[in-house]
């Protein structure tokens, strides 16, 4: 079984219910502040998928501004539409990073999380990015690196293999180590780095650490040597090790603002 996460109607479901726990409702405060929306402003959010950013971001704009969401996935932009539906200068539309349904010039800011990973042509959306922003526009982009997972497991080498399957479900698990040079090469500024981590330091069914654990489930079950039976033992370990007061997880994201000059 090969291939890159599909985000179907049901994954759609699954990542809308893990961008609604605390730990990814604070990585989007993060994600605001660096975006710096002003009411009036242009905004598009590439990558949309459920809306939550793209919510917040109509918020900030207010209807004197404008917000345009654009995802590759029909259940994607079927779901930002709905959230964003109450305000009128949201517009959600199918399209895909690497060729902008979006004018040139138009956008004060551009923002992508959690999108670019899944991305194969980089130099292409980057390009993309940049010919859709203003003179002195702002991209916002927030990466994780998967090598940042720190997770606390009985079998350290099961969890090893089922890690280095899951790298499969996107093109790059490495990009954020390599966007500052990507960035650079694309004529962007670099102006601001962060590092944001996720961390879950008990078990907590509504935390990202155990959505993330379904959709890994589900993705390395009966993939590259991983039975269904394993990844179920890998998955019921972590639970145990909850249970019993020994979780542990954190990954780290990364955040870069580059400015077009
Ligand atoms: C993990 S979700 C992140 C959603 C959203 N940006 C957020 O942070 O809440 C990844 C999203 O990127 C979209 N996506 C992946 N590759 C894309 C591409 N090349 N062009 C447009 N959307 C893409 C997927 O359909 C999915 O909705």
């Amino acid at each position: 079984m090969s291939g890159m996460i599909e985000f179907d109607a049901a994954a759609a479901k699954a990542v809308e219910a893990m961008y609604l726990t605390p730990d990814v409702v604070g990585q989007r405060t993060h994600v605001m502040a660096a975006m710096g929306l002003r009411p009036g402003m242009a905004a598009l959010d590439i990558g949309v998928g459920p809306g939550l950013l793209a919510h917040d971001m109509g918020k900030a704009v207010t209807a004197a501004g404008s917000v345009t969401g654009v995802d590759m996935s029909r259940a994607m932009v079927a779901m930002a539409a709905e959230r964003c539906a109450d305000m009128d200068w949201v517009t959600i539309e199918h399209g895909e990073a690497e060729q902008l349904p979006v004018a040139s010039g138009s956008m004060d800011v551009v923002v992508s999380t959690q999108v670019y990973e899944y991305v194969t042509d980089m130099g292409a959306a980057l390009h993309e990015a940049k010919r859709v922003l203003k003179p002195g526009g702002r991209l916002v982009v927030l990466d994780t690196d998967w090598d940042s997972i720190v997770w606390h497991s009985s079998n350290r080498e099961r969890m090893e293999r089922v890690l280095k399957v899951w790298d499969q479900h996107l093109a790059d698990p490495h990009l954020p180590r390599k966007l500052p040079a990507l960035l650079h090469d694309a004529g962007l500024v670099v102006t601001r780095r962060e590092l944001i981590p996720l961390f879950n330091p008990d078990w907590n069914p509504h935390s990202y650490s155990a959505g993330i654990m379904m959709g890994i489930l589900n993705f390395v079950s009966g993939r590259d040597g991983i039975s269904e039976d394993e990844a179920r033992a890998w998955a019921d370990d972590l639970q145990a090790l909850g249970r019993e007061g020994h979780y542990f997880f954190s990954l780290n994201r990364y955040l870069f603002v580059a400015v077009k000059g």
